[in-house]
């Protein structure tokens, strides 16, 4: 079992659904800021979305139907795209929280609800033009796996952006074969009853589609506070030869993935609730491994 952090005990049902996680309470910000981001109460959603549902959503018909520099205007012509993909985002927590650290690394959050997803987006407009003119933190990193950059970089909260979208549905639609280094599953609604299991986000056939995505040596990050779910998840990705688990001691050993396991702890609206509560999480992340194919 993955690590665990906190000090309630034994299996647990999500806290307050009225408890946003501090999306309403954005940290060190100044005066300015405040005055233009978004306010929660302002996108009211329901708190779960039906996966199968049909959310009358438009689809790119593929990856290289995506025009990247509507989402990231200021690296248009760099031929990046998305490194890091944060499926069920929520309230955005890891994108901000990472964007400042990877400045260089553009990352895509996936939510399927229609306020929280409208909600990200504008707080990522919001921190765009707030942030405009202030310089990346000195701590900032290159991605572990790139060489350095020659060009100046971007402004603060350029390279986060938003898709309002079902993964479980489409997300090969959103990322070619190998382009991911960081997969992030960060308190994935638990569909607690067994008849409701076939929802949850971790499953046979879906890991076959994120190990596409994600390239040799990547990471998929997963952290619960639900252990019925954190067992589950393990069992998934054990079972499945494209991924190997790789403990939290041996990535912390890379500054880069020591950064960004402390976001997925405690970076994002879910981790801090829980915090919050006192509740436990479970960790467990998994790596993305070649496997050779048999000669017919
Ligand atoms: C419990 S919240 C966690 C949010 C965030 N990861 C965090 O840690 O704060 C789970 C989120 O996943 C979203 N979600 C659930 N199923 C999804 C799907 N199939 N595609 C995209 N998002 C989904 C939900 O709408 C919800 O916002």
């Amino acid at each position: 079992m993955g690590r665990q952090t906190g000090s309630a005990t034994g299996k647990r049902k999500r806290s307050s659904k009225k408890d946003n996680g501090g999306a309403d309470r954005p940290a060190k910000t100044g005066p300015k800021e405040k005055s233009i981001l978004p306010q929660k109460r302002h996108y009211r959603q329901r708190a779960h979305a039906n996966p199968f549902s049909d959310h009358n959503l438009t689809y790119p018909a593929s990856p290289a139907h995506i025009d990247w520099s509507t989402h990231y205007p200021a690296f248009a012509g760099t031929g990046k795209t998305p490194e890091f993909a944060d499926v069920g985002c929520g309230f955005g927590g890891l994108l901000i929280e990472l964007s400042r650290q990877f400045p260089e690394t553009l990352m895509l959050g996936m939510e399927i609800r229609v306020q929280v997803s409208q909600y990200v987006q504008d707080r990522i407009a919001a921190l765009r033009t707030t942030h405009s003119l202030q310089p990346p933190p000195t701590d900032s990193l290159p991605p572990s796996d790139a060489s350095p950059s020659t060009s100046p970089t971007p402004g603060p909260y350029q390279n986060i952006s938003i898709v309002r979208a079902n993964a479980m549905k489409f997300f090969p639609n959103y990322f070619p074969r190998a382009s991911l280094t960081s997969l992030f599953f960060l308190f994935p609604d638990p569909h607690f009853k067994v008849r409701k299991h076939k929802a949850r986000i971790i499953s046979p056939t879906l890991l076959a589609e994120y190990a596409y995505a994600l390239k040799i040596g990547g990471i998929i990050y997963t952290i619960t506070d639900v252990e019925d779910l954190a067992e589950w998840m393990r069992v998934q990705l054990e079972g499945c030869v494209l991924f190997e688990r790789v403990e939290e001691e041996e990535l912390r050993k890379d500054e880069a993935k020591g950064k960004i396991l402390d976001a997925v702890i405690g970076g994002t609206e879910e981790g801090k609730k829980v915090e919050r509560n006192g509740g436990k999480k479970w960790l467990a992340c998994f790596r993305r491994v070649e496997v050779a194919r048999l000669a017919s």
